[in-house]
């Protein structure tokens, strides 16, 4: 399956009744995404933050995305963001890390397990590689079996474990470094 940059129809997913469309994001799908990151930040430690965060800061990151150039990618099915794949800078602005990226990816809770991350994976990677990048790199919370398998099955290796780094729900977290190349 190819990925379309326009908003071009790719496919009509059985389970479904209206087609599901992976496309670039516009300021219009910020809230669905933001609806995603805030559940994922309430319900789980995929995101070291411990409170809610407010349309502004999701608006800003997506400006932000759109003037560095770097893809913010959703699957959409109507007006509903179902998930979305993005990357930026790995560890800011250093010169010298600027054919690395840093990625994430999130599916809303009710469409997991169903591929989808894996349709968004592929053109995200495809991306960073036109932009000619070489490495992307995920920071995944160690406990987050399903979304380790997921990397591994895109590719990426484990590249280092930081132990008790993060700190949410009352508890120390270990950090789990994954990469893949690109080039
Ligand atoms: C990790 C994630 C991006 C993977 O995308 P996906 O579309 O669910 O990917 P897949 O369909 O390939 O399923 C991934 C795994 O989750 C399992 N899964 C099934 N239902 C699930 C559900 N309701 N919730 C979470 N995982 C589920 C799948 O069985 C699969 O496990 P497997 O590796 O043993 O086969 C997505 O589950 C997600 O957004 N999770 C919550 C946020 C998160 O962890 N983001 C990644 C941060 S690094």
């Amino acid at each position: 399956m190819t990925f379309c940059p326009a908003p071009t129809m790719l496919g009509v997913r059985a389970f479904s009744e209206a087609p599901m469309i992976l496309r670039d994001a516009t300021a219009e799908d910020v809230p669905g995404i933001l609806a995603i990151y805030n559940e994922v930040i309430a319900t789980s430690t995929a995101i070291y933050i411990d409170d809610p965060v407010s349309l502004a800061d999701r608006q800003a990151w997506f400006a932000a995305r759109q003037a560095e150039a770097y893809p913010v990618l959703v699957a959409t099915e109507g007006d509903a963001v179902l998930g979305y794949a993005s990357f930026g800078t790995f560890r800011g602005p250093w010169p010298g890390f600027r054919y690395s990226v840093e990625h994430s990816v999130h599916i809303r809770n009710d469409q997991r397990g169903k591929g989808l991350g894996g349709l968004l994976m592929e053109p995200l990677i495809a991306r960073a590689q036109t932009m000619g990048k070489h490495i992307m790199i995920g920071a995944i919370d160690a406990d987050n079996a399903a979304s380790i398998r997921f990397h591994e099955r895109f590719g990426f290796e484990i590249s280092g474990h930081m132990k008790e780094v993060g700190f949410k729900f009352g508890r120390w977290l270990d950090l789990v470094w994954m990469q893949r190349k690109l080039s």
